[in-house]
């Protein structure tokens, strides 16, 4: 993906004023003056004098794509060019941040500090007598700052529903992200098919992208065989299992602060073709679930449409899941009744997706307006991130799963669900894990965008 600096400069030149007007109508309805965002600090080790990596707070990313400059600020008053605290500390110790010449930094009236009190003065000076609402951490000095409110919830509400549709830059940021990110997924790939560990395949993850850990949206899900079950596996083993049988690897990258979001899963190709006929069997049938997963994956996209409730796709899912377990002869029974028992969500026990955008959970998922009044989680699906309408620019993940995972196993067996399970077909299948398909799909009238099949396809 060729994004060039010139388009950037032309997309961010039409981003900002839409941020600036989204924050100008929240502070409008609030009956604030301004609005004062931190960048963040990066959070300290207990009685240590090292720090945890530095990330950015999306609320002032997406102002800016200045991800190095802890304890920086962005003012903004309606009606004027916004103002940036950069700040600059005098210090031999570390590298301070510098100010970069690209694609956003003309729109700023830019100010170099080297402390909190210099951007406390800065500020009075611009600011005057203005009634701050102030959003970031909260630092003991920020008492003497004369602020009107400190992260007052009816602004961040506001600020948080506009989020959900994204603008031409910010999806052009995913693009870009995407692209990345399928390129490291199949780096990732093949590490796994010549017989690499957990974090030998991260490794090799980070060396196509080229992105430390802290630069990533989230830590990478690299998860061999039955570490598969696990939703969110955060454990890299360093040594390689004594036989690789499949891989679930959930992870992706990001452009100027945007993410994306992929998950595939791979069986070990060698098995197919391997000697012991029993695991070739189990690896030619979880194979197929993965073709079956993603086939159904592709169904729930095409309904990412503009007007579509997305409990609606989230209910396709589940018995979408429900028709795979059934074919698959791993439960027993039919469709209805493995969804009305809640039989399938032994399987599949998270919600079909997200937002996604700066943030990789987005925030305002369940926020039915401005106001933060909430659209609650159906009772059956506590587990669902997002419960809104989907709207023109919404860009959501579509990510079914279907998962062997003990301690649900184990409850089945004790609740009477157990009986419809085909427990030998289970014991079968455990080895390898679970399945996850995951694509980020921008919601358009027209067409819906998949950002990341689109991707995937550019690289081959
Ligand atoms: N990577 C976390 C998720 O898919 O939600
Ligand atoms: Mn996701
Ligand atoms: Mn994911």
């Amino acid at each position: 993906m060729d994004t060039k600096k010139s388009d950037l400069t032309a997309l961010y030149a039409a981003h900002l004023p839409l941020v600036a007007q989204r924050a100008a109508a929240a502070l409008k309805s609030t009956g604030y003056d301004a609005l004062l965002v931190h960048s963040g600090v990066p959070p300290g080790i207990f009685m240590d004098d090292h720090n945890y990596g530095f990330k950015a707070h999306a609320e002032f990313k997406i102002w800016a794509p200045l991800l190095n400059a802890p304890d920086s600020f962005i003012y903004f008053a309606p009606g004027q060019r916004p103002i940036l605290l950069f700040n600059s500390p005098d210090d031999y110790w570390h590298q301070s941040a510098r100010v970069p010449d690209t694609w956003w930094t003309s729109h700023f009236d830019i100010h170099i500090v080297a402390t909190r009190n210099a951007a406390r003065e800065q500020l009075r000076s611009v600011a005057g007598s203005a009634s701050i609402a102030y959003v970031g951490d909260v630092f003991p000095e920020l008492l003497d700052w004369r602020l009107a409110a400190i992260n007052p919830e009816h602004v961040l509400h506001a600020l948080h529903f506009a989020r959900a549709a994204k603008t031409t830059y910010e999806i052009a940021c995913m693009r870009v992200a995407s692209a990345t990110g399928a390129r490291a997924h199949r780096a990732a790939a093949a590490a796994f098919e010549s017989g690499a560990s957990e974090l030998e395949i991260e490794l090799a993850f980070i060396a196509s992208c080229a992105q430390r850990e802290q630069e990533l949206p989230y830590n990478p899900i690299i998860a061999l065989n039955e570490h598969a079950a696990v939703l969110h596996y955060q454990h890299l083993e360093h040594a390689k299992p004594a036989q690789h049988l499949s891989l679930l690897i959930d992870a992706g990258t990001s452009f100027a602060g945007y993410a994306s979001d992929i998950t595939r899963t791979h069986v070990y190709p060698a098995l197919l073709a391997g000697r012991d006929r029993e695991l070739a069997g189990a690896a030619a049938d979880f194979k197929l679930l993965i073709e079956q997963v993603d086939a159904l994956q592709q169904r729930l996209c095409a309904m990412v449409r503009p007007g579509t409730p997305w409990v609606d796709v989230h209910t396709a899912s589940y018995r979408g899941i429900a028709e795979v377990l059934l074919g698959a002869d791993i439960i027993r029974g039919d469709v209805d009744a493995a969804t009305d028992s809640g039989l399938a969500g032994v399987f599949y026990p998270h919600g079909i997706g997200h937002l996604l955008g700066i943030q990789v959970h987005d925030v305002g998922g369940t926020q039915g307006d401005t106001g933060g009044k909430q659209i609650p989680r159906p009772a059956a699906h506590p587990t669902l991130r997002l419960t809104r309408v989907l709207a023109e620019g919404f860009v959501v993940t579509v990510e079914p799963g279907l998962y062997f995972i003990d301690s649900l196993l184990a409850s089945a067996r004790n609740n009477g669900l157990g009986r419809q399970i085909n427990w030998p077909r289970v014991e079968q299948l455990r080895p390898f894990g679970g399945v996850r398909i995951e694509d980020n799909i921008v919601c358009r009238t027209a067409v819906s965008e998949n950002l990341t099949r689109d991707a995937l396809r550019q690289l081959q």
